[in-house]
């Protein structure tokens, strides 16, 4: 295997010599990939993130950025990061590249790679670009499991994202492999920058945020709540407490992996990780009682998916259970308890960065999409 995927004498160079780098201009370098489209877009996306984070205390001055403008700039530069990341020699499947990108390109809304920046800053950390590579893994992890949610096997759906599924396009055996590569290429991505950081001082921040991410995608997370998700479909005998475990895990589990690694590589966070704990099981309950709200009351055009997906699979979910109004009624309720868990872990101090962190979640749990 070449090693010009990571520059291992860089790493050693920093052990003899005794120099730690700072936690800022570090990624791995892929096949000598220099990364400058990413550089330039991440450039630009700080450049409006933090206008908008000074936006958030109007003294007048400030230039007014709207938070949609923000997630416009970080779209760019998360696509700049997947292509340059993700640049294989796929000339003799060309048709699998295609059903990758289609994949991953599409019009997802990349909440959970945005909510780990969110966290990030919100806890000081600095440089955005230390967190690419684990932000490009849980979204390739994200996007692949949708591509597998949707099969025929699954929940048969034909729409996502505004366009057909990766099935419907590309046929059944190619949403299997694009799933298989998204995952597998995300467990690399984080191996490399396992190794990119050895011999640091931050290499156990690494470490744990990697394996905490690909034990919440796995058999202690996501994929556990999809098994019980299909297990349990037609189950008319479902409780609370079943639908509360299989949200916990199909749906909060990666986004407690988002969060937790960006307070983690923040390296700065600490109140512990009760705190984050609670706030993700908060906002992961909020985020698929949404989903099904949504796919109840909201139109096919505006969630560009099916409104009929959990009917026409006899699904049993939080809405069906409860009904629409105690279902408001619990994400109002939850909405609160996000916030006021936000400003516990701020020690109820107003900073620039708690604001633009409740501004984001906010933004994420009021979603009409
Ligand atoms: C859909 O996730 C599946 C759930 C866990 C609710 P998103 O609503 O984040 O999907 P995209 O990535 O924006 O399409
Ligand atoms: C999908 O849950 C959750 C995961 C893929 C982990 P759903 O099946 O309820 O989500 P949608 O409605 O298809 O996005
Ligand atoms: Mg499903
Ligand atoms: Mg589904």
């Amino acid at each position: 295997m070449s090693t010009n995927i990571i520059d291992f004498n860089k790493s050693k160079q920093r052990l003899i010599n005794k120099k730690y780098p700072n936690i800022s201009p570090i990624m791995p370098s892929r096949m000598g990939i220099t990364f400058t489209k990413t550089n330039k877009a991440l450039d630009k996306f700080k450049k409006v993130f933090y206008e908008y984070q000074e936006s958030l205390f109007d003294d007048g001055k400030s230039k007014k950025v709207a938070i949609e403008e923000v997630f416009i700039y970080f779209n760019r530069f998360f696509e700049e990061a997947y292509k340059e990341l993700l640049n294989y020699n796929f000339s003799k499947v060309p048709k699998y590249k295609e059903a990758i990108d289609y994949a991953v390109l599409s019009s997802g809304k990349r909440l959970r790679p945005f909510l780990m920046l969110a966290a990030y800053n919100f806890c000081g950390g600095g440089d955005f670009l230390v967190l690419t590579p684990f932000m490009v893994a849980i979204e390739l992890i994200h996007t692949y499991s949708l591509v597998h949610d949707d099969l025929p096997c699954m929940d048969n759906d034909e729409l996502r994202r505004g366009k057909p599924t990766v099935w419907k396009a590309y046929g059944e055996d190619m949403a299997v492999l694009v799933g298989d590569g998204l995952l597998s290429e995300a467990a690399t991505i984080l191996i490399e920058i396992i190794l990119e950081f050895s011999y640091t001082e931050y290499s156990s921040y690494v470490i744990t945020s990697a394996l905490l991410l690909l034990k919440l995608a796995g058999l202690d997370g996501m994929v556990v709540g999809q098994v019980f998700d299909v297990l349990n479909t037609n189950n008319k005998k479902l409780t609370m407490q079943d639908i509360s475990y299989m949200y916990a895990k199909k749906t909060t589990a990666l986004l407690t992996a988002s969060l937790v690694t960006g307070f983690n590589m923040s390296a700065r966070y600490k109140n512990g990780i009760d705190l984050i704990e609670l706030l993700s099981t908060y906002i992961g309950e909020s985020y698929q009682i949404k989903d099904d709200l949504l796919e109840k009351e909201s139109t096919t055009s505006k969630i560009g998916k099916s409104t009929n997906s959990d009917k026409n699979n006899n699904k049993v979910t939080y809405v069906e259970l409860v009904g629409v109004e105690n279902a408001k009624k619990r994400l109002q309720i939850l909405y609160e308890a996000t916030l006021n868990t936000i400003d516990l872990m701020a020690d109820n101090k107003d900073t620039k960065e708690k604001k633009v962190f409740q501004e984001i979640i906010k933004y994420v749990l009021n979603r009409d999409r």
